[in-house]
């Protein structure tokens, strides 16, 4: 059986930067209270014109061209996302029709802050069962045009962000590399937590004047019950994973937590018993990007020099659903 293997990364984020103290003209915040509570010292958001679509592609761009690969290579595309273009379809056929051309399978997979790890499953299970050679995954975001930028929403605004990050997943028939397990979970009745209500189709229409003006269009959370749970899961679901395949959190060379919150991964790295080295963060740069949090840390350290033949990985996430797990791989 093949086993899947990273042969390339990318990443993007718009151009526009917007710092703590942009965001403090904005609502009633500020740098400090941003730094401490978050970490966050600026972040990007798009700007008219720029999509999720035209990051992802970007992304996916620099993902092929690092794999050493061009578009003709690939059999399929995944991506993640929370927040397509358009209500309907998803994102992935705008890389399918912009990037690749060919009529290839794109499937999105709606897993918010997860969303990269649940693709990765979907996508290595593809490569396992032998269905697809070279996938495509994507974890791409736009998470500015759907937050409320004033006081009211000030615990979201200061906090999510926009980005994409990408990876050229390949077949591979060494047993002593690529992704090993994952660990995977759900809990709905905790939906309403984090979640963006409408536009629904459970509503007649599914957004109407009214909703906007309660705002039941934004992003909300509920920060301190989404905090408590983050801190516990993901330590939780890093530990089911190694003690399934037989390793120790000491194992890793590098543990790449979605970029909730910065005193989130320091908790989840202490949890572990983790050195700081062993954790990469860069939520000071970028906010939370939701599902493109992991692919641009991957894309970082890759192009860092920080990952060597060999070394563990893992990646574990939180977030809305609550959807919630992990993924563990020897690269190379
Ligand atoms: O991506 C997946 C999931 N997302 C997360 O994992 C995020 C999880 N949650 C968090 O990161 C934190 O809960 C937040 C950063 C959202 C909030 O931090 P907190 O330490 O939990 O603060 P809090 O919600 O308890 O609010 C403390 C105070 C409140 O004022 P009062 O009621 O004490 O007077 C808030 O109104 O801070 C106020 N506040 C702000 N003040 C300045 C909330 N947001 C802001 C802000 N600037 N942006």
């Amino acid at each position: 059986m093949p086993t899947s293997t990273i042969l390339g990364t990318g990443m993007a984020v718009p151009d526009r930067i917007v710092t703590n103290d942009e965001l403090s003209t904005m609502m009633d915040t500020s740098d400090e209270w941003i730094r401490t509570r978050t970490g966050i010292e600026q972040r990007h958001w798009v700007s008219p014109g720029e999509t999720g679509a035209s990051l992802a592609l970007t992304a996916s761009t620099r993902a092929l061209d690092a794999a050493g690969v061009t578009p003709d290579d690939i059999d399929a595309i995944v991506y993640a996302t929370s927040t397509p273009d358009h209500f309907a379809p998803g994102n992935g056929v705008y890389l399918q029709q912009q990037l690749v051309g060919r009529p290839i399978p794109a499937l999105d997979v709606r897993a918010q802050c997860s969303g990269f790890i649940y693709g990765l499953s979907v996508a290595d299970a593809w490569i396992r069962a032998g269905q697809y050679r070279r996938i495509l995954l994507v974890g791409c975001e736009v998470q500015s045009t759907g937050m409320d930028i004033s006081t009211a929403g000030r615990d979201t605004a200061v906090i999510f962000a926009d980005g994409a990050g990408a990876v050229v997943l390949g077949a591979s028939d060494r047993a002593d590399r690529g992704v090993l397990g994952f660990d995977l979970h759900s809990d709905g009745s905790q939906a309403e937590r984090l979640w963006v209500d409408a536009p629904g189709s459970m509503y007649h229409p599914r957004i109407s004047q009214e909703m906007v003006a309660e705002g039941r269009h934004f992003l909300s959370m509920e920060g301190r019950e989404v905090f408590r749970n983050a801190v516990v899961k993901m330590p939780e679901s890093v530990n089911t994973l190694l003690a399934a395949l037989q390793r120790s959190p000491a194992d890793i060379a590098l543990l790449l937590p979605h970029q909730a919150n910065l005193r989130i991964s320091e908790m989840v790295q202490k949890s572990l018993g983790l050195e700081p080295g062993q954790v990469y963060n860069n939520i000071q740069r970028y906010g939370n990007t939701t599902a493109a949090t992991i692919p641009i840390a991957l894309d970082e350290c890759v192009r860092a020099g920080r990952l060597r033949e060999g070394d563990l990985v893992v990646m574990t996430a939180f977030g809305s659903g609550f959807m919630w797990g992990s993924a563990a791989l020897l690269w190379g």
